[in-house]
């Protein structure tokens, strides 16, 4: 819980505000981006929730906060944020919420799927909170957990014993020191089932790997994300821990997939047709290429 005597001064006056152990993950800024906003190293309040439907947004921020740097001088009740997770994106795809301090507030995901199709998808993994682990468990466990890549890994362990789910990622990130299950090896993409693709990508870290979902729903980890600011798809340069031109060619062998969602680790997510997806991609390429 955040401490009202750490409130930030950038924080408007009010119920909600942002303590000085906020770590600017933007997970607020993101999910209320009516309440919350990024001031410069940090976050703030810039406006107090007005309806219930800003309240709960709000509320939502304070539960997926990796570092609980929100709290409120009034009283809420809690359970608003809680039960929205895990929220809805899109068909069967869900955002974790419940980020976590280790992975520095990266986002994670869920797609329900039947069994006969595979089961559950967890992608990265969010904070080990009793009432997240309660829920999903309600939306039929955990069948797959994929790992991006090594610095969004947080909770994999706790969540595979929980659910005993098979865990999937690649060598070069470590995949064998964490005891994962199935071990990628190459840089060939990998048909994992009839829906899920594994295509590694090195640059961001050196095992970095994405994962498509019927050639629709693009899971990016830290390789790609939509930069609102440029209203583009974008990567990012100063956190390219591997090599900046390997990440530049891993981004050009996406030209060859289609997917219609962005959904990443850090930065925004996007949705838009086939077709202008790609457009955009070629962008980032051709911008990629004038930073090396
Ligand atoms: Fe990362």
């Amino acid at each position: 819980m955040a401490n009202v005597l750490e409130r930030l001064p950038q924080n408007v006056s009010g119920d909600f505000f942002v303590d000085s152990t906020c770590i600017d993950c933007d997970t607020c800024s993101q999910l209320a981006p009516a309440t919350f906003r990024d001031h410069g190293q940090q976050c703030s309040v810039y406006h107090q929730p007005g309806t219930a439907a800003e309240t709960k947004r709000a509320l939502m921020a304070l539960v997926a906060c990796p570092t609980g740097s929100i709290g409120t001088t009034e009283k809420h009740d809690w359970h608003i944020g809680i039960a929205a997770f895990p929220s809805l994106i899109a068909e069967n795809v869900y955002f974790c919420g419940f980020t976590s301090e280790s992975s520095f507030g990266a986002w994670s995901y869920l797609i329900i799927r039947p069994e006969n199709k595979g089961g559950n998808v967890l992608i990265d993994s969010p904070r080990f909170a009793t009432q997240l682990v309660k829920r999903i468990d309600a939306m039929g466990g955990i069948q797959r957990m994929f790992l991006t890549h090594r610095d969004d890994v947080a909770d994999h362990e706790l969540f595979a014993r929980r659910f005993g789910c098979k865990r999937i990622m690649h060598a070069d990130d470590g995949a064998r020191r964490l005891g994962v299950e199935q071990i990628v090896e190459s840089e060939e993409e990998l048909q994992i089932d009839e829906e899920l693709i594994a295509i590694p990508t090195p640059g961001h870290t050196r095992g970095h790997m994405l994962l498509l979902y019927k050639k629709k729903f693009l899971f990016t980890g830290d390789h790609l994300a939509w930069s609102s600011e440029r209203e583009t798809l974008t990567a990012f340069r100063s956190v390219a821990w591997y090599s900046w031109p390997e990440q530049t060619r891993s981004m050009e062998k996406l030209l060859h997939y289609d997917f219609q969602w962005i959904l990443p680790g850090h930065g925004d997510m996007h949705h838009d047709s086939t077709q202008k997806m790609h457009a955009h991609l070629e962008r980032c390429v051709a911008w990629m290429k004038t930073r090396s």
